[in-house]
Parts: structure tokens; sequence; C-alpha cells
């Protein structure tokens, strides 16, 4: 992850009703030191600092960082202040830890929400990682030829040579694009909600007051605004809620398409990618505010499961 607010909100949720095992940062909407420093500050609001997170790449595999302060803010988290790290040059890297635990990783579900520079680095330093995790989920792209209101999605703009690596090698991936992630859209009328979840809440106000002022209408609905990387956590969640199709997938690296993602030529032989063509919207909407009452509200609130059964 990257965080970044949406990243933020997303390992809220996580958290909340789901067993995180693991926190990884990569440098994206803001710097490494930012983002390592600020997943440290959100697993403290969350009374989870326990939780262990790993430091990843400081840049994307080739090229310069490009950030994305102008939705999330100079330090990341808009107006809430996170933290900013130094990260020793000697700490553990996630593929080191990731390559150490691989055999252990057949229950656990990766979930990627920003730049794919540290699984990449993974998959080429430990290729035995390709087929380790129970599922990996990226935020990354777009379903081809869906892409109506971005050009290119930051994600798999940042750091195109890493997302075609983890496309050409990744098993059991799953990838959430911007096509569906603009579709999951949240009402500006909802985030008086955060008011009851006491400082997680105070936390998710602050940051979210940014960041819905500048991404809003990002999904073609003015008064609504995306929040990308939740919606890849309910596709580990609740992927009843989304329709896929399984497709062999590619990135185009360079020049004015940069970050496009396109069909795989056959001759590559890559792995089908089921990639979420559809979103039921409401029912997202629905899943989020209840695990976060349920997580977050009042003691005794049921999570969605309980609700369901
Ligand atoms: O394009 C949306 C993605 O880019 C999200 O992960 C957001 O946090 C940014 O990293
Ligand atoms: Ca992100």
């Amino acid at each position: 992850m990257d965080p970044g607010i949406d990243d933020a909100w997303a390992l809220v949720v996580a958290s909340g009703v789901a067993t995180v095992q693991g926190v990884s940062t990569v440098a994206g909407n803001v710097p490494l030191s930012n983002t390592f420093g600020n997943a440290q500050r959100i697993l403290e609001v969350l009374d989870r600092a326990k939780i262990p997170i790993y430091p990843g790449a400081s840049n994307p595999l080739l090229g310069p960082l490009i950030t994305a302060k102008a939705f999330h803010g100079e330090f990341g988290l808009g107006q809430w202040r996170g933290r900013e790290v130094d990260i020793p040059p000697d700490q553990l890297r996630v593929w080191t830890h990731w390559a150490a635990l691989c055999a252990d990783l057949k229950t656990t579900h990766l979930i990627a929400t920003g730049p794919l520079t540290n699984l990449a680095t993974a998959l080429l330093a430990h290729p035995q990682l390709a087929n380790a995790w129970a599922s990996v989920t990226v935020m990354c792209g777009a379903l081809p030829g869906s892409q109506i209101d971005k050009a290119q999605e930051f994600n798999v703009y940042v750091d195109p040579h890493a997302a075609d690596i983890v496309f050409h090698w990744t098993q059991h991936l799953q990838l959430i694009g911007i096509n569906v992630a603009h579709k999951a859209v949240i009402p500006l009328s909802d985030l008086k909600r955060l008011e009851s979840y006491s400082r997680v809440g105070t936390m998710l106000s602050q940051m979210l007051g940014y960041y819905s002022q500048r991404s809003r209408g990002e999904g073609g609905n003015p008064t609504a605004f995306p929040i990308d990387d939740v919606v890849a956590v309910a596709a580990v969640l609740q992927p009843d809620l989304f329709s896929w199709e399984e497709l062999p997938l590619a990135v185009v690296r360079e020049g004015p398409l940069r970050g496009t993602v396109v069909l795989s030529p056959v001759d590559l032989k890559r792995p089908p990618i089921k990639v979420a063509v559809n979103v039921n919207a409401s029912a997202f909407r629905d899943w989020l505010w209840q695990s976060m009452d349920a997580a977050y509200g009042v003691p005794g609130t049921p999570t969605p499961n309980e609700i369901q059964s």
C-alpha cells in the first residue's frame, strides 16, 4: 500500500472485519518515508501497532517517482498528520520477509493498493512466490477498453514495468480496475457517518474531508467520490459483489499510452487474470458501512456476514 487516504480506509476496514497479518508500504502517492510512517500511525490509532510493517521500494523499477500529493496532501493523509520515517538502509525489506514466509502463505490473501514495485521485485528475486498466496488482488489499471474517464490509472502509470511483471508471473491474480472502482463511489452526504466511530472516525474525517473535495466527480457523479483501495478489500471479503472475466493482460510501458492495460499477446502464454467487469455499487456501500458499524460503531453491531446469514 501507499497510504494515501483510500489506502488508509482500506486498512481500517480490513483491520476491523478481517485478520491483517502484515503491512508493506511502497513509494506511490507519497515517498516511502511517508507511506511507511503513515502506516505506523494508522495502526496505532486502530490499536493494532503489533501488526508488522515492512518497507519496500523507494522508487518505481525504471524512472522517477510520480506522487499524487494533489489528492492526498503533502504528507499523504490530507489534514490528518501522519508520520515521516527515515528507514535504515539495512531494514528488512518486504520481499525478503515474503520469501522467508513462502511455504506458510497458502491461506493468506495479498491485497496490493499501490504501485506494484514491491511484488514485482519479490517475483524477480524469489520466483517461488508466484504461486504462494491463496489469492493476490491488485487495485491497478482497468478492464481493457473500458477506461472512459482516465487514460491511465495511477498505480499502473507510476510503475508500468512492475505491473507487467506481476501480470506475467502471478498465479491466482484478480484485478480491480478504475472502471469498477469508479462505479463504487460514496456520496459526500455519507461522510457524516464517520462521526459515530470515535477516534477512528475523527482520523478518517480529517483524511476524507480533504480527499473527497479533490476526487469528487471522478466516477461521473459530482456529489460522490471514489475510494478505489477499499473496493480491492471488498473484492476479497465480498467477491459476489462483483462480476468477473478471465483475461491474460499486458501493460503499455512507454510512450503516450504508458500505463494502459491491454489484452496480452497469446504467444506470451500469460496466466488468465480474474478482472472485475462490474460491481453492485449500492451493495458495496451497504457492506462498507455495515463493516464500519460492526468494527468501530456501537458495540454488538452484527458484521455484514452475520447480517447475511
Ligand atoms: O488510481 C487509484 C490508485 O492510485 C489508488 O490506489 C490510490 O491510492 C492511488 O494510489
Ligand atoms: Ca493506493
